[in-house]
């Protein structure tokens, strides 16, 4: 009973009112607080965009220095946390221990889950941001059977994160080189906020009963998981290797337009943008930054992906349905050149868009209008009937 407004994958309802990130997907447009994604990836570092997105102001230099004091002084987790690892088999998806082990979180930092108190959630938030490198990198070590990297807080966020992952206690000292660890910074900055999406909203609605942060962002995490949203880049790079050669192009291609063929091309479309992914922009000239930096420049699976970005560009069905190269499409390409497996992909999604998880998760909290999300139903099952024993059925 009652009316309701029925609006499947809410592509026409407005959850929230909120000041943090602005996308017009006509024209292509993204800002986090007013500033264009392309001005941030380009002169802002990810500790910047984090402070911008938490505070709705970009830091002075005083201001900058203090939080990422603040940031680095948590990066370190619980010695018994690191124990959880090893509960883990070696081949786990690390998305799967990412879930786990965050939502453990809860349980080692009693001391920031009073949600009703200001300093409380700002512990939280900084822990979050501070330690998700952290848990990243040792899942990866621990997938790889290397020991643990405990983290350098002389170096920058994302220079740390390529130091826990690639470096090698007590082998040749780990050099990160300036290019990839700006490469790194920005795909930070793409992926930190995107509205109100999947994870997003995941993460707003378990906030809304006020669970605490660790667990919603565990939520967040879980969401951002599938396919259709943050495991895009991983399902981009596996179709790119599937489809192997150049040759093989018009066949996936045919199957992506089949209605009768659950095949879609990965990387592509997107439900707000409708003219052009501006990360995909700037994703793109970075894949060739590191690409040239790397000298990499006749991997076949380069091959495939140019060559399945300019079909589609200009096949009929793509044009028409509006289905660009997204944001995942390009950093799939430069996270493998970097040598981080596929299975990592979305791991490092789920890091920075943990500041924009956070950030969403604190104006929730502060905005007096918001109650408990509760969307209600259209029923569609069996009216009133009595029961019947088992015997009699
Ligand atoms: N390949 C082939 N056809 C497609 C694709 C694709 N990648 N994407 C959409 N279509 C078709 C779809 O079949 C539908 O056709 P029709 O109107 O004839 O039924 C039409 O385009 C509209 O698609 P939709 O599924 O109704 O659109 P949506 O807004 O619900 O979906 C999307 C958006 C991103 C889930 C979808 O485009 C998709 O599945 N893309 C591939 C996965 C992907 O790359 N996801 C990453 C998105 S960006 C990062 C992130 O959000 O995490």
């Amino acid at each position: 009973t009652g009316m309701f407004t029925y609006d499947p994958g809410f592509t026409s309802t407005a959850s929230c009112e909120s000041s943090i990130t602005y996308i017009d997907g006509d024209e292509g447009v993204l800002l986090y607080r007013g500033y264009p994604i392309d001005e941030l990836a380009d002169n802002a570092d990810f500790m910047e965009v984090a402070y911008l997105l938490l505070n709705g102001e970009l830091p002075n230099k005083e201001e900058k220095d203090k939080f990422t004091h603040d940031i680095t002084y948590h990066t370190m987790i619980h010695e018994q946390m690191v124990k959880f690892f090893s509960g883990f088999r070696r081949d786990a998806h690390p998305m799967a221990v990412m879930v786990g082990v965050v939502g453990a979180m809860s349980a080692f930092y009693h001391d920031s889950t009073d949600i009703s108190d200001p300093v409380q959630r700002k512990v939280a938030s900084y822990r979050l941001i501070a330690k998700m490198p952290t848990i990243a990198a040792m899942s990866y070590k621990y997938s790889i059977g290397q020991p643990f990297v405990y983290p350098r807080n002389d170096l920058s966020y994302a220079e740390n994160f390529l130091y826990m992952t690639f470096g090698v206690p007590n082998c040749e000292p780990y050099k990160v080189s300036p290019v990839l660890a700006k490469a790194m910074d920005k795909i930070f900055t793409l992926h930190a906020d995107h509205e109100q999406n999947a994870s997003t909203s995941t993460v707003r609605l378990a906030g809304s009963s006020g669970a605490n942060p660790f667990a919603c962002i565990a939520a967040g995490i879980a969401s951002l998981w599938g396919p259709a949203h943050g495991g895009a880049n991983e399902a981009c790079l596996n179709m790119l290797n599937e489809i192997g050669h150049v040759d093989n192009i018009p066949e996936f291609i045919k199957r992506a337009k089949d209605k009768n063929d659950p095949f879609r091309l990965m990387g592509f479309g997107h439900r707000v943008y409708k003219n052009y992914d501006p990360r995909a922009k700037v994703m793109q000239e970075t894949a060739h930054q590191v690409l040239s930096e790397l000298g990499i420049n006749d991997d076949p699976l380069l091959d495939v992906a140019r060559e399945l970005e300019r079909i589609a560009l200009e096949d009929e069905y793509f044009v028409e349905k509006k289905l660009y190269p997204n944001v995942d499409f390009y950093s799939g390409i430069i996270l493998k050149a970097m040598g981080f497996p596929t299975e990592m992909f979305t791991v490092l999604f789920a890091l920075a868009r943990t500041v924009g998880w956070i950030a969403q998760w604190g104006e929730m909290i502060e905005d007096p209008t918001q109650k408990i999300g509760r969307p209600r139903q259209l029923f569609t099952g069996s009216p009133k009937r009595s029961f019947v024993k088992v015997e009699d059925r």
